[in-house]
């Protein structure tokens, strides 16, 4: 009996097969386009995601590995998909890395007041987020607006499209800015501000509880042999997660204490918490998470993508680790070149969609190596802004656990380690979302008692990476410097 987790992620979906004992089966990856139709906005069709996944899981579930019992998506938070009266998609999903909603998100933290927010929402609000983009089409497209009939997230269309149960699960929902974390229901003051009502909004659940079943024109289009569900004949959807939330299943980031480092498109900071807090300072998110807690979470916008950009645009080689192997354990904490990471705009802990990022500090001895370290190190800097806020709070963070394509390099873990002065656990599986996905559906399918439960049994640590003192000193002196660099760029 297995479990499929989907990573519905920014430039592919990942699927992932997962036995009843938690091993990984099988991966696969689809990738599907990202349209920049204007500067700093962002948008994918989503019925891409459909057909890819669609795709993925024809090439996942090999002959021998069809007995299917549950599935359940991790998804890209934030996303506004938007359905009409007949259930077909209005307008192009308007994605978390977007920046055309300065107006709004300036008028509802502004004039709502952040204050108020704070109290609908537990948060302010961000250009990412959902409630500011609703706003925006309200304003910008009013015959789209006009024909709204369903309001959803990313992976919740999915979900819809593979089962037709119209739900959310607390973790994404709260990056809307339409769901009362408090309390786990839609924020009845947030949906008057957006002029929408409570029946365009899915149904809430917990991330691990059953919402439905996968539709029996898919069962046999993809071959299952469904055997989940109380009387074993089901392929059961468990609500699942905003794709940090799944990501902090997979590494096992779960209780008070913890912490996870995510290095995909984004850069995320996810610090669980056993009950839920207020923040004075609501630069960082505060959120319900997978477990039936809460969590703090910080979200630079580009983070792995700043070496996509760097590699493949800028410096027009595939070669990443060859481009990393000219830099030793003698250059960390000894460049002078400084990369802003703000390629789109930033989110944690800056709220500023204008910004955009810049190298500083070159002189004509600077190496194109100097550029490449320059640039995984502001990333890391980028990570530490929002892990000081953190620390602010009084959370002590000396441990993690980090995922995410960019961890693949030794380099940019140690770099990571040094810079964020934290001992870094570095896990068995590489998987993110994918895998939370899936132990989401085995917690639904009730094969595990509890996310946590599932977590002890199946996560474990391969080894550790320990900062050094001498470079945590060094990389404090030039955080001191970076910090410096973000008020002086955005006055010009
Ligand atoms: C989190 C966020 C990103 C996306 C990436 O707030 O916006 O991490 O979820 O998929």
């Amino acid at each position: 009996m297995n479990y499929v987790g989907i990573d519905l992620g920014t430039s592919s979906v990942k699927l992932l097969l997962m036995s009843e004992k938690g091993e990984v089966i099988n991966t696969v990856t689809k990738e599907y386009s990202l349209s920049f139709p204007n500067p700093g906005w962002s948008e994918q069709n989503p019925k891409d995601w459909f057909d890819q996944t669609m795709e993925g899981l024809k090439d996942l579930l090999k002959d021998g590995d069809k007995d299917i019992a549950g599935m359940a998506v991790g998804g890209q938070m934030h996303g506004l998909v938007l359905l009409d009266e007949h259930n077909d998609v209005i307008r192009p999903a308007i994605l978390w890395n977007d920046g055309r909603t300065t107006k709004e998100n300036h008028y509802l933290n502004n004039e709502i007041g952040e204050e108020n927010l704070a109290k609908y929402t537990a948060n302010i609000s961000f250009t990412g987020f959902t409630a500011p983009k609703i706003l925006w089409v309200k304003e910008n497209e009013p015959e789209n607006f006009a024909k709204i009939k369903k309001i959803m997230l990313p992976k919740d269309y999915l979900v819809y499209k593979m089962t037709g149960a119209f739900a959310t699960d607390v973790s994404d929902a709260s990056g809307m800015l339409l769901l009362d974390v408090k309390r786990r229901t839609w924020s009845s003051e947030m949906l008057e501000i957006c002029g929408i009502t409570k029946e365009m909004l899915p149904t809430i659940f917990e991330s691990y509880e059953k919402v439905g079943v996968l539709k029996e024109t898919y069962v046999k289009e993809l071959g299952i042999h469904p055997c989940g569900g109380k009387k074993g004949d089901e392929v059961i959807f468990a609500a699942g997660a905003g794709d940090n939330a799944a990501a902090a299943i997979a590494t096992g980031t779960v209780k008070d204490g913890d912490c996870n480092l995510s290095i995909g498109t984004s850069g995320t900071v996810f610090i669980p918490s056993a009950g839920y807090k207020e923040t004075k300072n609501h630069a960082i998110h505060n959120f319900c998470d997978a477990t039936g807690k809460y969590h703090f979470m910080g979200c630079m916008l580009s983070a792995a993508s700043c070496n996509l950009w760097w590699m493949n645009d800028i410096l027009n080689t595939k070669d990443f680790a060859g481009e990393q192997s000219e830099i030793t354990e003698e250059d960390l904490g000894e460049n002078s070149v400084f990369f802003l990471p703000y390629l789109m705009g930033e989110r944690s802990p800056h709220n500023d969609e204008k910004i955009r990022g810049a190298f500083l500090g070159l002189s004509m001895d600077t190496k194109r190596k100097d550029m490449t370290l320059a640039m995984m190190e502001g990333v890391a800097f980028g990570l530490k802004d929002s892990l000081e806020i953190v620390r602010s709070l009084g959370i002590s963070v000396d441990t993690s656990k980090i995922c995410g394509g960019g961890v693949k390099s030794k380099l940019w873990q140690n770099i990571i380690a040094n810079v964020l002065n934290v001992k870094l656990e570095i896990l068995e599986s590489e998987e993110g979302p994918s895998l939370g996905g899936a132990i989401l559906a085995a917690v639904a399918d009730e094969t595990f008692a509890s996310v946590e439960e599932a977590c002890e049994k199946i996560i474990r640590v391969d080894h550790e990476i320990l900062p050094k003192a001498s470079l945590v000193k060094k990389y404090e002196e030039k955080y001191e410097v970076y910090k410096k660099l973000y008020p002086a760029l955005k006055e010009v």
